[in-house]
């Protein structure tokens, strides 16, 4: 099918075929960068699942390697589910992983390679006395799954935690261990938060306050603040908060009640679900992982032959600047496929304009943009604004004093296509400003069988800053991300129109009151990344 296949990704990871879902245990190992993932052997919709596998040497270019795990077991013969490494202080490696039994109760299993001098870690050995770890009195069997990577304590055990629920209250359980088969249950729980359900993919990970570099999983300690994050399988996005991680007690406690797991941050206000971390010894850098699934229907994906993308993986560190959240950034190995830089400066925006950008292939690009707004319109807005909410308000049409103003990405020549990008600045009724960062879908694609959402949420612009963005686009997915990091939308759009060389790109400012002056655009067009199979398979 000659236009669905415009909606395959040209930097962004992705099996040949069939369903893909969440990321699994990924790690650095003897030079690689090994990735596993949720995958249906059998077809474009979820079921079978198993481990893919794939390996690279930049995150970027990859070779795909036979399944790491099939279901071949009593303990995981209903889905090889997910699971997290932890490489140990010798450097071997210890997989954990959730195996849904014969009778689909969730059980934890170990898993190590067959060959640890094989840098491609193609074998694994699942070990003989699986499963390690059964549900707990009190929990039940279909809510016990996704171990993370394990911490070492003060006095050499290791700890790793489960997500589970208790009636509606969403709770991380976790056990402590010195040999990965033997554990005990701790008392209490890391934390909970009353009705956010069932807790999937829980990760946990330290982020130092005085320094850039990533931090080892086990590092604890003054300079260190913990990020717990949760995957609510009520709603499909993942939420995350920062605070502090007492040892001792074993318990994790919010900076900011009220931006607790589940009803405050999250990663990314688009499709970026059962993410993962893990700490890059190579680079000293923790890089976060996250599955973008698809919204078209099942019926094109079945039609298209393939389900899903990962995001490109993403640096997260603490920002040191707002000390409230995270910054998350595409690795730089993704600007290795810059090529072509086209450079705007100055652009004056005027209220209501639409401005093309001369590229060329417009459906893959990395863009950065930086804007500008007059003092004194900021100061001199009238109009309140409290109630904005960029998936209720009135996307990039709806005009008011300082907003929108931004980018439309894979837009078609007579923009009958487009999905804008933008900043939204609104007053509140207390007099001060709050910068909003959307992306709207609602043109981005003739097609009636996909969704068509107005993602967003507020971005933090300290004072002296510049209204900044950065936009990878792919055929079917835009990453957006606002100030360095701080807030993230990813969507996933099926232009119809803007496609391959049809593909075009404008600034836009629909602000009725402001002039905003794009001081700095810059666009790279995106070469290829390389996908290859191993051993080579050579097609006729
Ligand atoms: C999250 C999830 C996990 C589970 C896996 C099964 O998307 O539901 O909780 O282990 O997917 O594929």
């Amino acid at each position: 099918n000659n236009m669905l296949s415009w909606q395959r990704t040209a930097f962004h990871f992705q099996p040949d075929k069939n369903w893909m879902n969440d990321p699994n245990g990924p790690l650095f190992y003897k030079g690689w960068y090994h990735f596993f993932y949720q995958y249906n052997p059998h077809g474009a919709v979820w079921g079978d699942i198993v481990w893919g596998h794939a390996v690279s040497k930049d995150m970027i270019n990859w070779l795909h390697l036979p399944l790491a795990m099939v279901a071949d077991k009593w303990y995981d013969i209903n889905g090889v589910w997910t699971g997290s490494a932890t490489i140990l202080p010798d450097g071997s490696i210890v997989m954990l992983y959730t195996g849904s039994t014969n009778e689909s109760v969730q059980v934890q299993n170990l898993a190590y390679p067959a060959n640890p001098s094989d840098p491609l870690l193609i074998n694994w050995v699942k070990y003989s006395g699986n499963p390690v770890l059964v549900p707990p009195p009190g929990i039940d069997m279909k809510d016990f799954r996704d171990p993370t990577t394990a911490w070492l304590t003060p006095n050499g055990d290791w700890r790793i935690t489960i997500g589970s629920k208790v009636n509606k209250t969403g709770i991380s359980l976790v056990y402590e261990t010195k040999d990965f088969i033997n554990y005990t249950l701790l008392d209490g729980w890391l934390h909970q938060v009353p009705g956010t359900g069932m807790w999937e993919c829980i990760d946990f990970y330290p982020v130092s306050l005085t320094e850039k570099n990533g931090l080892d999983t086990s590092v604890n300690g003054p300079g260190v603040k913990h990020v717990l994050k949760a995957s609510l399988d009520d709603d499909k996005n993942d939420y995350y908060a920062l605070g502090s991680y007492d040892i001792k007690k074993d318990v994790w406690t919010p900076d900011n009640p009220e931006l607790d797991v589940g009803i405050g941050l999250r990663y990314d206000y688009g499709k970026f679900y059962a993410s993962k971390t893990f700490y890059d010894q190579n680079k000293h850098r923790r890089i976060l992982w996250g599955w973008t699934r698809e919204t078209d229907s099942e019926l094109a994906d079945v039609k298209k032959g393939w389900a899903s993308l990962q995001t490109v993986p993403r640096v997260v560190v603490f920002d040191h600047k707002t000390k409230t959240n995270v910054l998350q950034w595409p690795v730089e190995e993704v600007e290795s496929l810059r090529s072509n830089k086209k450079e705007f400066n100055k652009v004056k925006l005027g209220a209501g304009s639409i401005i093309p950008l001369d590229v060329g292939h417009a459906s893959q690009l990395d863009i950065t943009a930086d804007f500008e707004i007059q003092k004194d319109a900021l100061e001199g807005i009238m109009e309140t604004d409290a109630g904005y909410n960029c998936s209720t308000s009135n996307g990039a049409s709806g005009r008011s004093a300082l907003g929108p103003f931004g980018l439309l990405v894979l837009a078609d020549n007579s923009r009958t296509e487009q999905t804008a990008v933008y900043f939204y600045i609104a007053k509140d009724t207390d007099g001060n400003l709050k910068t909003f960062f959307c992306t709207d879908q609602s043109r981005s694609s003739k097609a009636t069988d996909v969704s068509k959402e107005i993602y967003g949420s507020i971005v933090p612009v300290l004072d002296n800053e510049k209204f900044s963005m950065r936009i990878l686009v792919d055929h079917s997915i835009v990453e957006a991300f606002a100030q360095g990091g701080r807030t993230v939308i990813t969507s996933r759009v099926y232009p119809t129109k803007a496609i391959a060389g049809a593909a075009r790109l404008f600034l836009f400012n629909n602000a009725t009151g402001a002039a905003v002056t794009a001081t700095s655009v810059k666009i790279w067009e995106m070469d290829s990344a390389l996908m290859k199979s191993y051993p080579d398979q050579q097609t006729a």
